[in-house]
This record gives C-alpha cells, structure tokens and sequence, in this order.
C-alpha cells in the first residue's frame, strides 16, 4: 500500500513545476489520432488516466511514438478508425470513456468499451441518451442501467439539436465530435459555461465552429457542420490547473509562503479557483505568458495570508468542478463559514467527494455540515492529523495530504495510487516541501530595551518566520545555576562542568531546560543579575549557540540578541543593530515595570572578552530613540524585502 504521510510545514517558498493539463492532453492524443497527417504533443500529461486514452486510439489504429518524456508522436486515422480486435480499456478514466463514446458512435464497427471498478459504477446515460438520437446504437452491459461496459454499434449519424440538462463538458464534447460525422448542423446547448477546450483544440485542429455567443445567465449555443476532418497539427499543453490547485491553496492559506507555479493554463472556464481564492483573501499574481494560443498561459505567484469563508455556488460550479475538494479543505482553514452548494455533481465523481470530503475534514476536527448539493465548513477550527482513506480518489488523497501540512500531528492518507491518474509526481513535490529547508536567518542585535524583541516579534508575524530570542537562551541557564544553587562567585570550572550536561530545548514557545520549564522565570530579578555574568563563559555560548544554529537548519528565523550576525550567524545577509540613547532605553525599561540595571547589563555586554555586544559587519544600524514600533518594523523591512525577495 502507498500512503501519503504529512505533517505541518514552515511557509511554502518554492517554485513548483505541474505536470499537463489532464483535459488538454485526453484531447490532444484524441484529436491528433483522428486527424490526417503527423502531429506532434509535447508536455502531455503521462498519468494512468491520459495514457489510457493513448492505448485506446491505438487499439483503434492511430499509430502514436512516444518520443520523450510528455511527447507523443501521432500519425492520426483523417477520421476512420478501425475495428478493435478486443475490448477497448478506458481505465479509470470518464473522459476518455465518454469522449471516445461521441467518436465511436460514428465508426461503422461494433467496440466495447469496459473499465476498471470505479469506472463500472459511473453514469455514462448523459451520453448514451443524446448519441442514441443521433443514431447511435449503445447497450449498457453494467449492473445498472447507463453504467458501463458499453457496446457500440456505430454507424450513419443524423445531426440533432441538444440541449444539455447540466453543463458537461464531457457530453458537449462526445455530442461535438460525433457532429463531425454527421451531414448538416449538429448544436449543443449548455445551460452555463462550462470547460471549452473541445471547441479550443478543434479549432485548433482546423475545424469550423461556430461558437455564438453567450446569454446573460452564460446559456450558449454551440454548433458544428458536419462532415469535417480534423487537420494534424503540433501542440503544447499546459501545465495543468487542476494539479497547482493543490499548491494554490497549500501557499495561499500558509502565512510567509511564497511560490510560484510555472506555465499554468489559464483557460477561462478553468480559472474559477483562482477567483474563488482571491474572493477568500489570497495574494494571487498572474503574469500571461501566451494570450493567443489555442489554450492561455500564465505564471501564477501566491503569497500566504489569512483566508476568510466564501459561498461557492451557481455559475462557477462547473469551473471549479475538479477543485471543490481542495477549496473544501481552503475553507477549513479560513475564518468563518464556507458554503458550496449546486455541487450534486461531486455525488458521482471518482467516488462521492461529498461525502468523502465532509467525512475526513471531520476525522480532522473540523467541523462540517454535508447537504445534498455540497456541504457547510466552519473554518477556523485547528485540524489535527488522522489516518484517512482517499477511496480511490486521487483529488481526495492530494487535498487531505494539502490538509496534513495544517495539522497538528501526522496525517496519513492510504491507498493514494489512484493519484497517478492524474498526477504522477505530486508525492515527490510533497516531500520536497516537507523536507527541511535551511532557512533564511534575520539577526537583530542591540543593547537591552533598544527594541529588539518587540521590532523582531513583528517582523516575524509580517514575514511568517519564527521569532527567537537567544537572550531567554540565556536567561534559562542564568536559571538553571540558581536552581541548581551552583556556589558563588562562579569559576570557570564550575560552569563547565554544570554546562556539560545541560539540556536546552525549545518546545513551540517554552523553554525547557533539562524538560524543566523555565520560561516562567525568565524575567525574574535575580535571573536578569545572573544572566550578564553567565553569558561571559565561552562553555554557556557555547552550549546556546549550538541550540540556535540548529533551529535555522529547518526553518526561517528572526532572531533577536547581542551577537547573532557577529557571531552566531556571521554568514546571514540579513543582519541589523538596533540602539537608543541610554536614557529612552532606561525609560522603556521602566514602563515595562521590568527591575533590571540596563546599564550594568549593556557594560558587562560590551566589554566581555567572548562574543561581545558590537555592531556585526555588514549590519545595517536603526536608531531607535525617536521611532515607534511600526516606524522600526517598517524601516527593517524596507531594506529587506527587496533582497529576501530576490533570494
Ligand atoms: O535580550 P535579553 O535582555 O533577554 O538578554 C539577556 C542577557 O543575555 C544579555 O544581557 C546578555 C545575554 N545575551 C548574550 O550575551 N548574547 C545574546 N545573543 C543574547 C543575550
């Protein structure tokens, strides 16, 4: 069994390649195997489902080379397939069952078309119905009427005019194709706008549309004149939006993620996530690549920030169609309700998604209310790992392993094979982003009470890194030799013989010290005395810096103290000194109602023979004394954000 096995990740700051269009790359081996001549696809999609499109043209007589990696070579058939000798396998895939249902309805031969269990159970009457009155002959062999297998006896077809009961992309396009083969004006009606990449890539391939034009409510006659053939043609596919969904929503809900996505298709019948997750606060930027090509291209960058709840429904329902259980878990993670409904379509996908969504948002700890037509989330509710099935699904198994990077605790999802249906290598991009990644350090030094630590707490909510403080490093030890009642004054032997077997050890904001907790008592009085004198021995540094050094090798920092970029992070471009005049530092120290001789701290500081409070090389110097907090913040970031973001 293959499983996913996820747990919370730092901010996503990466950039993602996605494989093909699953849509685009069924239709472009379709579509270049009835056309004549020699056509070339490049970046198709090599999933389980895509290639069971590619074994089925074969099995009909394309002659199709695969060439490279995503590049098929396809000498098309100008339109005349011929007869199977064996059953024609469609996998796990609906699309190319229901697709090549609308090509083989006109071939004057009998074909069977079977697949694997999941496919057994799905409906295929939506296009058995509209190509049986074209004159198709369909008998369904399954356990209930409309499932497959289903045998074709194709033949003449009469052109009809049809109108869609919901909008399918999937019948407009079985209905289109067999059109080809019709004499005179075949039309389909689709009650809202739905994926258009069949009348796209026809074109594309040289046949004559006539598209009309859309009413108010999006209700569009679309019609072909029959008979036509297609012409070869080479054709790149785009990455596929559908697959950086997942990543879409993982960067945009993650707070100090930054990714971009590569060569995303930015069909406008497939954008309907990006607007849903722009309508819920994301940071989405979008740069086209290729507006004029049969299919847009874009490069789309998201940057990560709360989310609020949305109402996803109507209209935009079959544009987010493939993305609703992604958008499902991007609700969870919003504040407030998120509400999907006219989705009853979910109810028959891989397997009820619905359901399947509801239920493991649920084993998370979230909280959701399933309805017919789609579901309620109360967002906002922490997510805790759990064992989760997928059933089969591969859009479930990739949104609860998105899930997994929220949650506290591990999240495993079983059986994700089915993800190679339409993503074959989403589980290594998966663990590339759960693999530590040293982060980018931020060191703040400066003498006591000259802001440090409030300034390096904002920076580390404004960029999502992770506030430390080396000083409570300290100040845990200088607690520690009082605990431990160590004879005063110290030697240096004392010390080192006490430090050698100390513990530090960060656990989320606590300071342990030997599984202690000493953060209560990091402000205490006599810890502020002790804690100058401790910090001179090279053994306590020693033992801190390592502890500090370590935290960096997972994830991004901002870290406040005296000798950060001198000493400890020498090598970081990001350092900073923060000062006040010593009489705004003792009246900062005073409104904090801290005892603490700021003076005798910053003497002992600066004139200590190890490690001693300096400007590091390279910092760049904030005076403090007439800024306010936000005034600081922003004076650090304004000589970040510029080079963090080149990095
Ligand atoms: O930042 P703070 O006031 O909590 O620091 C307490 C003491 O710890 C400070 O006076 C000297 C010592 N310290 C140090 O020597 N080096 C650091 N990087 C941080 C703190």
């Amino acid at each position: 069994m293959t499983t996913f096995s996820t747990r919370r990740c730092g901010p996503i700051v990466t950039d993602i390649t996605i494989p093909g269009d699953k849509s685009i790359s069924h239709r472009s081996a379709m579509f270049a195997s009835l056309a004549e001549g020699r056509s070339t696809i490049t970046g198709f999609l090599e999933s389980e489902d895509c290639l069971s499109t590619v074994n089925a043209m074969r099995s009909l007589g394309a002659r199709i080379e695969h060439t490279g990696k995503g590049t098929f070579v396809i000498d098309g058939c100008g339109g005349k397939f011929t007869a199977p000798t064996g059953d024609v396998d469609c996998g796990n895939s609906g699309t190319t069952m229901r697709l090549i249902s609308g090509i083989l309805a006109a071939q004057p031969f009998r074909s069977r078309l079977i697949g694997d269990a999941s496919l057994s159970k799905r409906p295929m009457g939506r296009v058995i119905n509209p190509l049986t009155e074209m004159g198709g002959h369909f008998t369904s062999e399954g356990d209930q009427p409309g499932r497959p297998p289903l045998v074709i006896d194709g033949g003449s077809l009469q052109p009809i005019s049809y109108e869609m009961p919901v909008a399918s992309a999937q019948v407009k396009s079985a209905i289109l194709l067999a059109g080809l083969s019709a004499t005179g004006e075949t039309s389909v009606i689709e009650p809202a706008a739905c994926r258009d990449h069949t009348e796209r890539m026809l074109q594309e391939f040289g046949v004559a549309l006539d598209l009309g034009v859309a009413d108010a409510n999006g209700r569009r006659h679309i019609a072909v004149k029959g008979p036509q053939t297609l012409k070869a043609r080479d054709f790149a596919v785009p990455g596929d939006i559908s697959s950086a969904a997942f990543w879409l929503v993982a960067a945009a809900a993650k707070k100090g993620s930054d990714t971009t996505i590569e060569s995303v298709g930015l069909n406008p019948t497939r954008t309907g996530i990006i607007s849903v997750l722009q309508r819920m606060g994301a940071k989405i930027e979008i740069t086209p690549v290729d507006e004029k090509a049969a299919e847009p291209l874009g490069k789309v960058r998201v940057l990560g920030g709360p989310l609020q709840g949305t109402v996803i429904e109507g209209a935009e329902i079959p544009n987010v169609i493939d993305e609703l259980p992604i958008l499902a878990v991007a609700g969870a993670l919003a504040q407030g309700k998120t509400i999907i409904k006219d989705a009853k379509e979910l109810r028959v996908k891989e397997t009820d998604r619905i359901a399947a969504v509801a239920g493991n948002l649920r084993l998370m700890g979230a909280i959701v209310t399933e309805t017919e037509d789609g579901m309620i989330i109360e967002g906002g509710h922490p997510l805790h790992g759990a064992t989760l099935q997928c059933f089969g699904d591969h859009r479930i198994a990739m949104a609860f392993a998105i899930a997994g990077l929220f949650a506290d605790g591990e999240t495993v999802i079983e059986n994700v094979e089915c993800v190679a249906t339409s993503y074959p290598t989403f589980g290594a991009t998966l663990a590339s982003i759960l693999t530590p990644q040293p982060g980018h350090v931020i060191a703040i030094d400066g003498p006591a009470a000259s802001g440090k630590s409030s300034v390096s707490k904002g920076l580390a909510a404004a960029l999502g890194y992770t506030f430390i403080s080396s000083g409570h490093f300290y100040r845990a030890l200088a607690w520690g030799i009082l605990r431990d009642g160590l004879a005063q004054p110290l030697s240096t032997d004392t010390v080192n013989a006490w430090v050698k077997d100390r513990h530090l050890q960060l656990q989320d904001s606590r300071l342990l010290l030997d599984g202690d907790d000493a953060t209560p008592y990091l402000s205490s009085a006599d810890v502020a005395a002790m804690v100058s004198p401790i910090a001179a021995f090279p053994s306590v540094r020693d033992l801190v810096n390592s502890n500090l050094r370590a935290l960096a090798e997972t994830t991004n920092l901002v870290m406040e103290g005296r000798d950060i970029g001198s000493v400890v992070f020498p090598e970081t471009p990001y350092k900073f000194y923060l000062d006040a005049s010593p009489e705004e530092r003792a009246r900062r120290r005073a409104k904090e109602g801290t005892v603490d001789s700021v003076a005798e701290r910053d003497r002992l500081d600066s004139t200590r023979a190890t490690a001693p409070l300096k400007i590091p090389e390279g910092a760049t110097v904030i005076d403090t004394t007439h800024l306010n907090l936000e005034q600081v913040i922003q004076a650090v970031l304004s000589h970040l954000k510029p080079r963090l973001l080149a990095d």
